[in-house]
């Protein structure tokens, strides 16, 4: 079991470094010593997130963050711009309407990015909505959305533009100051390769106006708390944090900006590429559009044939590799690849490799060590 290799789109492999930074002394979560690492963490989260903002840890995974992001901001009846594309943005609609919103939802098709155009359109009906949320990549179709360019539109209105890089924070572009995010949320187990169990969030000042007028109904994930408590000296937060991730997230964070944003970004773009010409070059259909494909992950239909059990089961069993299936409606269709956090070559060669020994083994016939020298290939070449 310790050997398998995690090919999923999160949780991802966690590097020694930060598996060792776990296993510090647990130190009292209101002293000194607590107040530092904490302080050096949310500074280093800002740093990543591109902002002056502060930015505030929770213990809980994405969803709590996602949860965050809603429950601050709206009252009873309040208008929300829900983009949804996918089984996460999605949640933040349902999100929308746990917390008395009234969700006013984008649908896109499931593997397609959103058109700002059609932001542009349902903002000038609606530009009395509180928030737009949107997911930048969302995971479930590996499809990235374009962040810049719908925050290039948000700035002409009031509306608080929400976005959700649970699984794109240290993998792909995200500038949360330049492209006028007004809330942006992660997780740290996908790009960031620290375990799960742990999110963040960073807000501007338009957000927080918002939230200053706003009697929330959550308790656990009150925004203004967290404000409050890492306001304090030492910082804090406003209940136990789980105070062995924190040292996690700080060693993971460290070891994002030595190796530097952008060589992270470049590397996961070449990471996904290689992922995404083995695929092709093994005869295997993209699920998502051309132009809108994800850099952390890949998202392909089963060949005819082969079901999900046999595909997923037999890299499982056989070569201990983890790969994800579909969610909702595209279970049994398609299976995700991700290159999140410190995958790199050897990972995705070996399971591109081992995934052509499973296909030729349930009889789906393409051209033998093509996938492998799309991997070469890619990482030649990028
Ligand atoms: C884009 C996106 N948002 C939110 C989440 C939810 O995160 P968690 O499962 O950590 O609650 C995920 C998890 O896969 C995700 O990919």
């Amino acid at each position: 079991m310790d050997d398998t290799l995690l090919m999923i789109p999160g949780p991802t492999t966690v590097p020694k470094r930060v598996l060792d930074a776990m296993s510090r002394p647990i130190v009292n979560h209101r002293g000194p010593v607590y107040g530092e690492i904490l302080e050096e963490t949310t500074a280093m989260m800002s740093e990543v997130f591109k902002t002056d903002n502060e930015s505030y840890l929770i213990t809980g995974s994405g969803t709590s963050a996602m949860e965050a992001s809603i429950a601050n901001i709206i009252e009873k009846g309040d208008k929300v711009i829900n983009v949804v594309s996918g089984k996460f943005g999605e949640r933040l609609q349902q999100l929308t309407e746990v917390f008395g919103g009234e969700s006013i939802p984008i649908e896109v098709p499931w593997g397609q990015a959103v058109d700002p155009a059609e932001i542009k359109r349902v903002m000038e009906e609606n530009d009395d909505a509180k928030a737009l949320t949107l997911i930048h990549n969302e995971s479930s179709t590996a499809v990235v959305n374009p962040i810049k360019e719908v925050g290039k539109i948000m700035k002409d209105y009031d509306t608080l533009f929400v976005v959700d890089t649970v699984s794109s924070l240290a993998g792909d572009y995200v500038d949360v100051d330049k492209y006028g995010l007004d809330i942006c949320l992660t997780g740290a187990q996908k790009c960031i390769a620290a375990p799960p169990g742990m999110a963040a969030i960073t807000l501007n000042d338009d957000a927080w106006k918002v939230i200053d007028n706003v009697d929330s109904s959550t308790y656990y994930l009150d925004l203004k708390a967290m404000r409050k408590s890492g306001n304090k000296s030492p910082a804090q937060t406003p209940y136990t944090p789980n105070v062995s991730l924190t040292y996690a997230m700080r060693e993971a964070l460290t070891m994002v900006l030595e190796e530097g944003l952008e060589n992270r970004i470049q590397r996961h773009h070449t990471g996904a590429i290689a992922v995404r010409s083995a695929a092709e070059a093994l005869g295997l259909e993209l699920f998502a559009r051309e132009g809108d494909r994800s850099n952390t992950l890949t998202a392909m239909y089963l060949p005819e044939g082969v079901t999900d059990d046999q595909l997923r089961g037999t890299m499982r069993n056989k070569y201990n590799i983890e790969l994800a299936g579909g969610q909702d409606h595209l279970k049994g269709k398609i299976f995700r690849i991700g290159n999140m956090g410190i995958t790199g070559l050897p990972e995705i060669a070996a399971t591109i490799t081992c995934l052509e020994m499973t296909l030729k083994e349930l009889g789906f016939e393409f051209e033998s060590g093509a996938g492998v020298a799309a991997v070469e290939d890619a990482f030649l070449k990028n």
